[in-house]
């Protein structure tokens, strides 16, 4: 769209609605915002030509093979030793492909994989990669980490393989199923750290110890067609887990697990998510942010076009009562439930601890938050929550086109929460307190066609 011609209908909109203009301009400003940040590109151009190359022996492609290091593939042999020395070679050699070949099981113990590395590496994952299974036998220097990879610039990992956490053992062990087990953190099956221009696509992340997917301390990663697995009861097994990251895409991911399918904490900013299958899980968060007083940012957040079955929360944000910083600029649009509890959620009182946790007058500041297009059936009669700090309300929650049922007792909760809904908001959101109440009415018609152009612009902006 015309920027100018953006800008101008905002203008006019401010002059002619004074403070409710204004509060529009904010949330509208934001959307503008949002819609033209740009994540980096890995040349694609550049990784589309890896594949052939290497299968057909030309394009000056490496082959780095974990079977020409030793590796035995037979899910039993410890292959840990042959997938490191692979990455050495695989690591210092330009234009190389590190190949974990098809139809087989390579047991790898937890390993860093660190960079930097030469030029243009593909790390194709064909096969299947398995973790030891024994808790009591894991690496105790490496605790927190299963397949841990570090400052990689320009690296594309692909293929139809599967990375498996064999997590049960660790699940049985956690303090989630059984109170009398310490509480311990568990590995993270693939960690994307300190990187920048990283592709990942086409793999199965299934069964992981704790979290599936951690990308943290990255700018400009692109996750595509990746499939995350496990069962609805593991404890804390996240999806894909974005920290202190900046231009992360996930588009077409579809993501099952016992935690939240993405999450998204600290210093992360611009994360776009599109056409993202969420089930079952605790839904698509934000945080938490906040705990122990911490300090937790995140803005511009977009998730566009999903689905969500089944699961415990469906769009949420949640921050620990005493934190510090703030979620600013968020937009869920074109989302559908099936059968979700809390399917709009924002939670400044979470607290996950076995202690009650006290209020506080601090709390992590939530403002710029738009719900658009979204519809489906809740679980709970609380269709949508607005649990917001006393102290520290909750700013510009902008509702428009949400339709969420149950039998008719479905109902907005809300608590110190300021903002407005135009279209059809079912349940009604009249309980968010507006800025506009004793101002001119909203002129609805402009607003709401300011939205429609701008849902156009980012539903065509392709990832
Ligand atoms: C993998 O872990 C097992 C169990 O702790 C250990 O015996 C083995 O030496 C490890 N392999 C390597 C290559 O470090
Ligand atoms: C919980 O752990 C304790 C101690 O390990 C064990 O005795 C008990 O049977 C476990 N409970 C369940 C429900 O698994
Ligand atoms: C959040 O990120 C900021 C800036 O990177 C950092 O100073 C702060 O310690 C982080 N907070 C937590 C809880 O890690
Ligand atoms: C957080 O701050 C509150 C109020 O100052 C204090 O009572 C509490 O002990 C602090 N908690 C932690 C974990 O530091
Ligand atoms: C904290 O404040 C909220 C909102 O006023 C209230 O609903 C909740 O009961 C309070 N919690 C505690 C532990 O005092």
């Amino acid at each position: 769209m015309d920027k100018f011609f953006f800008i101008s209908i905002l203008g006019l909109l401010i002059v002619a609605h004074g403070v409710t203009g204004n509060m529009a301009f904010d949330s509208i400003a934001m959307l503008e915002k949002l819609e033209t940040f740009d994540i980096g590109e890995v040349d694609d151009t550049e990784l589309s030509k890896v594949v052939p190359s290497w299968t057909s022996g030309r394009g000056g492609k490496v082959l780095v093979n974990v079977d020409s290091f030793g590796a035995v593939g037979d899910g039993v042999s410890d292959d840990t030793q042959a997938f490191e020395n692979a990455w050495n070679t695989a690591c210092t050699t330009p234009k190389s492909v590190f190949l974990v070949p098809p139809g087989r099981h390579y047991l790898v113990n937890a390993t860093r994989f660190k960079g930097p590395c030469a030029d243009r590496l593909v790390i194709q994952i064909d096969g299947t990669i398995v973790a030891p299974d024994e808790p009591k036998n894991w690496d105790p220097n490496l605790p927190r980490l299963w397949l841990y990879f570090s400052k990689l610039n320009g690296v594309l990992f692909q293929g139809n393989g599967v990375i498996d956490g064999s997590g049960s053992k660790w699940w049985a062990s956690s303090c989630k199923k059984n109170k009398s087990n310490p509480c311990r953190g568990a590995p993270t099956a693939l960690t994307i750290d300190s990187s920048s221009a990283v592709k990942i696509k086409g793999l199965t992340i299934q069964n992981s110890q704790q979290m599936h997917f951690v990308i943290s301390h990255s700018d400009s990663v692109r996750v595509s067609d990746v499939l995350v697995s496990a069962p609805e009861d593991s404890p804390n097994t996240d999806g894909i887990h974005i920290t202190g990251s900046t231009n992360v895409a996930l588009q077409d991911c579809k993501i099952g697990t016992g935690d939240d399918c993405v999450s998204i904490v600290n210093s992360s900013s611009n994360i776009k998510m599109k056409r993202i299958f969420c089930g079952p899980g605790h839904g698509i968060s934000i945080g938490s942010l906040g705990k122990d007083n911490s300090t937790g940012m995140v803005t511009k957040v977009v998730l566009d076009t999903a689905f969500l079955r089944e699961t415990t929360n469906g769009l949420r944000i949640k921050t620990w009562q005493g934190g510090h910083g703030y979620v600013r600029g968020v937009l869920f649009e074109n989302v559908a439930m099936e059968n979700v509890a809390n399917p709009i959620i924002i939670d400044q009182f979470y607290c996950d601890s076995p202690k009650t946790c006290q209020n506080q007058t601090s709390a992590v500041e939530i403002s710029e938050i738009t719900y658009r297009n979204i519809r489906g059936t809740t679980k709970s009669s609380k269709a949508m929550k607005f649990a917001c700090s006393d102290t520290v309300p909750c700013s510009n929650i902008v509702l428009s086109n949400i339709n969420l049922e149950k039998d008719g007792t479905e109902e907005t909760y809300c608590n110190s929460a300021q903002g407005f809904g135009y279209g059809v908001v079912h349940p009604s959101a009249d309980c968010l307190s507006s800025h506009a109440k004793n101002s001119n009415v909203i002129d609805q018609m402009k607003i709401s066609e300011l939205f429609e152009t701008s849902t156009e612009d980012i539903i065509h902006t392709e990832l």
